[in-house]
């Protein structure tokens, strides 16, 4: 169940505009999933500048410690706040929100396509799958090269490939993918090889995506494409209204009804 928290900041490293921060809550690590996101409060104690609170995905839970990690893109006042603040200081957060990813037990080989605020969500998801065992392919894409995530933060089996040719890049990737033969048996085609595939793609890309999975596979069952929408989630608890996606069953919010869905669900 969501609430408010004010952990501790451990440590906060910077890649480029990605940075990586970690702070300490056991409670929060114990229960959290990929997928999820936190309202992060983005202002000094007593400002309300900016007055939203930030949406951030969790990207990683190390469960020993009880520490939790997100992965933000440094671009706009709020983010700027938040970057300058240092291990020792608390942040003030709301969480976790969303449903998450639902990884099937008996999936061996997982696809992960993804490009940007949705990336941490993948990260953490890789760590996940990874604990349970079977192979994973990340493909990223972004604008520049320091959007995207050093391969350290990685599971170390993951096979991972990056772009920062566009955020519609890890959509080429799949078609080099298909057309370079000495690439691995999961990188010659990624969507016949996986057994699952998670995207968090812009909604325009998942429409290409939806393509090339109806153009590959001759049976898409229910559960094998998730779509992670993360952009577009102001309030993110279900007031603003602002966030609605269209599905088969109708108008959806992303913040509460989602932001995964079967990628099948969406319109
Ligand atoms: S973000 Fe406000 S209702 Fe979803």
């Amino acid at each position: 169940m969501a609430h408010f928290l004010t952990p501790a900041i451990i440590e906060q490293r910077a890649f480029g505009k990605l940075h990586w921060l970690t702070f300490q809550s056991p409670e929060l690590a114990s229960g959290v999933r990929p997928g999820q996101y936190l309202l992060v409060r983005c202002a000094a104690p007593q400002s309300y500048d900016p007055l939203l609170r930030r949406t951030i995905f969790v990207a990683g839970v190390d469960r020993s410690n009880g520490a939790v990690s997100l992965l933000y893109v440094r671009n706009e006042r709020g983010t700027d706040w938040l970057a300058q603040c240092d291990g020792g200081d608390q942040l003030d957060i709301f969480g976790p929100l969303g449903t998450p990813f639902n990884l099937d037990p008996r999936t061996r080989s997982l696809l992960l396509i993804g490009a940007g605020p949705g990336l941490g969500a993948l990260l953490f998801l890789a760590h996940e799958a990874a604990a349970h065992g079977g192979a994973i392919v990340l493909l990223a894409s972004a604008t520049a090269d320091d959007l995207l995530p050093p391969p350290f933060l990685l599971p170390p089996d993951v096979e991972y490939q990056a772009s920062p040719d566009g955020d519609d890049s890890a959509l080429e990737l799949l078609e080099v993918c298909d057309t370079n033969s000495s690439a691995s048996a999961a990188l010659q085609s990624p969507i016949s090889w996986a057994d699952q595939l998670c995207a968090a793609l812009p909604p325009a890309h998942l429409i290409t995506l939806s393509d090339r999975i109806r153009s590959t596979k001759l049976r898409w069952q229910d559960g094998f494409a998730q779509a992670l929408l993360a952009d577009g989630m102001p309030c993110g608890i279900g007031v603003c209204q602002s966030c609605l996606v269209e599905t088969r069953h109708g108008l959806r919010t992303r913040c509460k009804d989602g932001p995964v869905f079967d990628l099948r669900e969406l319109r």
